[in-house]
């Protein structure tokens, strides 16, 4: 049998791990209003020139290829998304290709007060919403920037559309976020929203993290445990989503953790990458591309960019190494990927 008739026989996203990839992050820009440091540079962060990012036409046909092959699920991340035009737009037109389960979209929340019912009305069914601090100050020394009410309004119009659940991502830092954990249980508990606490992974563009940086999801457990009493695991949750999740024992509020460092979830990965300049990446760690915008603009059939998709997750790795010697970091930091 030649590679192309065995590649053909199974029309979905397989590794060789066995793993099937049905979940796309799609990025849409990779600029963004905040300077997040574990993410962006302070200073002249480099920015996909225009052009070269792909149009929503270009986007929605990746999808539609991607569909062909099993995908139903897609999630529109940044940079900050919102800060490209109509977005809005693109997720209606996604959440019409046959075959999408839900579309969502993660944002910093500064512009959801303007876009939050469009967004709503577009179809959007899942919002996560990234806030790592619940005070100004450490807002801004986390994102280098003084959005913190923005972001609060923000979360406020998001609920006033109707959004639920809303996840709130909080990376946590050591020696930096830990005053956070007890408040942000608060809100958990009171807001009406879900928190889940992310450990910080080695993405940030000044190559300045460190082992030592990651507050574990296990600290950040018995933190909320002494302060509000026992948390039990949420059996019901997607096995192959990133978080775990967990109730108060009460019955009042949920937490997720998302502990990428110390627990990786690589085994049960669902999960490819659309970047904005068109590159797909079978991991969030991945070292190496696939140019389909190049494939696009130079006329490829469908055929020929659903064979480049399966390639590019074919060729995925077991999963990421940060907790080994050879672990390398992507050249991309985190705001040109999409998270
Ligand atoms: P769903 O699409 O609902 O599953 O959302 P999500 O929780 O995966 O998305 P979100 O964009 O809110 O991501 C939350 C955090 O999980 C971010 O820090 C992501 O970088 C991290 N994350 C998402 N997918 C992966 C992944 O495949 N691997 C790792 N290591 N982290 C991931
Ligand atoms: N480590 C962990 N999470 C990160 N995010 C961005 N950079 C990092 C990092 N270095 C999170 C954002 C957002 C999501 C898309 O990824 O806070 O919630
Ligand atoms: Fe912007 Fe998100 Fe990166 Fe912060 S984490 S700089 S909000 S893209």
């Amino acid at each position: 049998m030649t590679a192309e008739m065995s590649e053909s026989q199974d029309d979905r996203l397989i590794d060789s791990f066995g793993r099937v990839h049905t979940n796309l992050r799609i990025s849409v820009t990779d600029r963004c209003n905040l300077r997040c440091f574990y993410c962006m540079p302070e200073q002249d962060p480099e920015f996909v020139p225009r052009a070269e990012l792909l149009t929503f036409e270009e986007i929605e046909r990746v999808v539609r290829i991607a569909t062909t092959l099993g995908v139903d699920r897609v999630r529109i991340t940044g940079g900050e998304p919102l800060v490209r035009r109509q977005v809005d737009r693109l997720v209606a037109a996604i959440v019409r290709i046959p075959g999408i389960r839900d579309v969502g979209l993660t944002t910093n929340g500064i512009f959801l007060k303007q876009q939050a019912p469009l967004l709503r009305k577009a179809g959007l069914t899942r919002l996560n919403i990234s806030l790592d601090a619940l005070d100004a100050p450490t807002f801004q020394k986390i994102t280098r920037r003084d959005r913190f009410q923005d972001v609060v309004d923000g979360i406020r119009a998001a609920q006033d559309a109707g959004f639920d659940p809303i996840r709130i991502n909080a990376v946590s830092v050591r020696g930096l976020t830990e005053d956070q954990i007890v408040p942000f249980g608060r809100l958990a508990r009171e807001g009406g929203v879900e928190v889940r606490f992310i450990e910080f992974m080695p993405l940030d563009a000044d190559n300045a993290w460190e082992r030592s940086r990651v507050l574990f999801a296990q600290e950040i457990l018995a933190r909320l445990e002494s302060e509000f009493g026992p948390l039990d695991p949420i059996a019901d949750g997607d096995r192959r989503a990133p978080a775990s999740r967990f109730r108060f024992r009460d019955g009042r509020g949920r937490i997720g953790i998302i502990a990428s460092v110390s627990r990786p979830f690589c085994a049960d990965c669902n999960r490819f990458r659309l970047t904005a300049d068109g590159r797909l990446r079978n991991c969030l760690f991945s070292l190496e591309e696939t140019d389909v915008r190049e494939l696009i603009r130079g006329g490829a059939a469908d055929e020929q960019i659903a064979a480049a998709m399966k390639r590019c997750i074919a060729a995925k790795k077991e999963g990421h190494e940060i907790n080994s010697a050879r672990f390398i970091q992507p050249e991309r930091p985190m705001h040109s990927i999409g998270g």
